[in-house]
């Protein structure tokens, strides 16, 4: 253990080397895995996606995770500084910290629409929630979920909710709301006391409501969907997809990692707590995939549904099962746990950027970006209905069909996080002092010479083939 200060001062920090593994695994684990990685390995056909997917996680992510925690603990101050202290340290010029910059402005445009998702999650936990409370009145705790509620009914709920951009609104904010008091109470009384609360809660609700599916689902199913590939599914769209999934689930291209790396005190072990980041976030995708898939296959729905699949699919399926009522109410709130352990790791990225480059109090600077990104979000949510014809990058082919949300989403995932992890890679294969990464990480021999290859010729060229192939999909003939 550490000795840190607690609440405002610069000093603090993780109160041990545990306490930032699980914070990293929450900013980590997130809506990205239950609800993006099942959505996109159902529609890209399951077992070659997923296969191509884990590659990526492990040659590509796993390094950049350590670039980044790395950058962190070097610099021990905000992502700009820490980036600006290395470069120094390495003779190489301040110039680089604005890839820093880059991702503390990603993060806080991926945290508007993040929120704005996360409320539907909430509202959606309301809706259960209330159901199980009727249920449990009724004498019958263990029911299917929304008895007698007719498909068309369970399923429309989605566009209801869509069309009222009040009720969106409200969502969205008490959810921004609960990511702002969070950071507000900083690193030991804030994220670390949620991390350490949540995940483990989080960790119990994945594995009880596996279990279950195992029991009332299609498991057999689920796992040969999964893990069998087709490999001619394998298209250049969907290889692009996959590395971007990886990136985005690992929480990189953002400096989030650089921020929650600068708040390590003490201790080198770089690369296995780098490895127990990336085994556990992939971990928990693979489990989310081998939760919901079982569900789907049982009540035969389709697993290429999209987007929706957890939203409409899921509580239609939660009707006709036995205690229903009850593990659709805890599936989406261990949805919503999810993202809150990632939403405060979003929102600390530019608030210590305040707090370190402009000299803010913390809650001034939570409340300046927390309160910005609330209000980017509140366009976000006119996108679906008011402002459902404003395409706002709209010149661009690419964003051409997009509603803001969307354009929010795809501008970030595929322009932001490729260039911020593309400079990282090169940053740290090319520019970085080899002494001061060595003394830092901990790392030593072939694991060392792996890395380096890795950082240094594997992550620039295939980072910059998700970017090139991102923004000019007529290249892949898309
Ligand atoms: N990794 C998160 C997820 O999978 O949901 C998303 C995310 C969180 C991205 C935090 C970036 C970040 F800094």
């Amino acid at each position: 253990m550490v000795g840190v200060a607690a609440g405002d001062s610069p000093k603090d920090g993780w109160s041990s080397r545990s306490a930032f593994i699980l914070a990293a695994i929450g900013a980590a684990v997130g809506l990205g895995n239950i609800w993006r990685f099942p959505t996109l390995a159902g529609e890209s056909g399951g077992g070659a996606f997923v296969i191509f997917y884990i590659a990526c996680v492990f040659l590509l992510g796993l390094p950049l995770v350590l670039s980044e925690i790395f950058i962190g603990r070097a610099g021990q101050t905000d992502a700009v500084g820490s980036i600006r202290k290395v470069a120094e340290a390495s003779n190489a010029s301040p110039t680089w910290s604005v890839f820093g910059s880059v991702g503390a402005i990603a993060a806080f445009l991926i945290l508007s629409f993040y929120s704005v998702v996360a409320g539907w999650v909430l509202y959606y936990a309301g809706v259960m929630g209330m159901d199980l409370i009727d249920a449990i009145l009724s004498g019958d705790p263990f029911r299917g979920a929304l008895a007698g509620e007719s498909q068309e009914a369970i399923q429309g709920r989605m566009g209801d909710l869509f069309a009222n951009p009040w009720l969106l609104l409200a969502m969205h904010f008490a959810f921004m709301g609960a990511t702002l008091y969070i950071v507000a109470h900083g690193v030991g009384g804030g994220l670390e006391k949620a991390a350490t609360w949540l995940m483990p809660a989080f960790f119990v609700l994945l594995v009880g409501i596996t279990i279950y599916g195992a029991f009332v689902g299609n498991m057999g199913e689920a796992f040969a969907f999964l893990f069998t590939p087709d490999w001619s599914k394998l298209t250049p769209a969907v290889m692009n997809s996959a590395l971007g999934q990886a990136l985005f689930s690992l929480s990189l291209g953002v400096a989030g990692l650089i921020t929650y790396g600068s708040y390590i005190r003490e201790g080198s072990k770089l690369g296995s707590t780098s490895a127990a980041i990336a085994v556990a976030d992939t971990s928990v995708a693979l489990i989310a995939g081998l939760m919901i898939f079982p569900i789907v296959f049982a009540v035969g729905l389709d697993p290429a549904a999209g987007p929706t699949l957890v939203f409409q699919s899921l509580p239609f399926a939660f009707q006709s099962m036995p205690a229903g009522a009850l593990i659709g109410f805890l599936f989406f709130l261990l949805i919503l746990v999810a993202a809150i352990t990632s939403s405060i790791s979003l929102l600390e990225v530019p608030t210590a950027y305040g707090i370190g480059e402009r000299g803010w109090g913390r809650r001034k600077s939570a409340l300046i970006f927390g309160g910005g990104a609330f209000l980017i979000g509140i366009a976000c949510l006119l996108g679906y209905n008011v402002w459902s014809d404003v395409r706002i990058l709209g010149f661009w082919p690419l964003f051409a069909e997009t509603d803001i949300l969307d354009t929010v989403d795809g501008f970030t995932g595929k322009v932001m996080l490729p260039l911020v992890a593309l400079l990282t890679s090169i940053f740290i294969g090319w520019k970085a002092d080899r002494r001061l990464v060595e003394e830092t990480t901990g790392l030593a021999g072939p694991m060392l010479g792996l890395w380096r290859f890795l950082i240094a010729w594997v992550c620039p060229i295939a980072v910059t083939i998700i970017l090139v192939t991102g923004l000019f999909p007529s290249i892949l003939g898309g």
